[in-house]
């Protein structure tokens, strides 16, 4: 068999995580690249009569959900899902997560914490000994951006990370502002020893909405390599 190029290992980890789907099921819908690929399928599913009802986790996502008809909910009306499928950037053994790349890891980890079971899908480029390489998306109020971004390196430093934490900008040289109104920070450290102390400190700084990792949260990694599928995790 030829060895597969990163599309198509993103879209056969989501037709495996498809396999997980059942009628009557309330899912979350992640973002990205990867789960842009679950979302294409389900749609397909939902078309030959497969009755779910989704949570889009981006306004990204509920546009692709809706050109695909997919039965769309809130997270205030279904406040309980069965399960989440989405993306990541990072994973790392423990099925640790840097997520937020698209700058949605907030709506993300809302929804992925409110289902019974989160299941990532990847391409084998997102496994790492150590998280940290891709820069950590922490979403901040606007108010006190320069103090909230000064608190974030802080406590980098105090965790054992050190590098640089940087204003996301559209191309166009503006600030990113997420779907929620808030800017992004993006923290280039390079690696992260402590991802829970981390995780800790940056949630005691007020100006921080949510950081970008996700512990504890990803019940199973669907990872699809050049030779195929590989499960960390479990996923039923
Ligand atoms: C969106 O904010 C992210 O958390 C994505 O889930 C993550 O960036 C993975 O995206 P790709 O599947 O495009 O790599």
């Amino acid at each position: 068999m030829a060895a597969l190029n990163p599309d198509d290992a993103k879209r056969l980890a989501a037709a495996r995580a498809l396999e997980l789907v059942r009628p009557g099921m309330r899912l979350g819908l992640g973002t990205g690249t990867t789960a842009a690929h679950f979302v294409e399928q389900l749609g397909a599913r939902v078309a030959g009569g497969l009755e779910v009802v989704c949570v889009p986790t981006s306004e990204r996502t509920r546009t692709q959900a809706e050109l695909f008809s997919i039965p769309l909910s809130t997270i205030d009306a279904t406040p309980e899902l069965d399960l989440t499928v989405d993306g990541a950037d990072e994973f790392d053994p423990q099925l640790r997560l840097i997520k937020g790349g698209g700058g949605a890891h907030l709506r993300e980890k809302i929804v992925a914490m409110a289902s019974r079971r989160m299941i990532v899908i990847t391409d084998s480029s997102k496994a790492v000994a150590t998280l940290g390489k891709f820069p950590l998306p922490v979403e901040v109020n606007v108010f006190g951006l320069e103090v909230t971004r000064r608190m974030i390196l802080a406590a980098a430093e105090s965790s054992g990370c050190f590098g640089e934490v940087r204003l996301r900008k559209n191309p166009s040289g503006h600030p990113f502002v997420s779907d929620n109104g808030h800017f992004i920070v993006d923290c280039f450290l390079g690696a992260i020893p402590q991802p829970d102390q981390l995780a800790a400190h940056l949630s005691a700084i007020p100006g921080v909405v949510e950081h970008g990792l996700f512990i504890g949260v990803a019940k199973a990694v669907i990872c699809a390599g050049p030779d195929g599928l590989e499960i960390f995790g479990e996923l039923e």
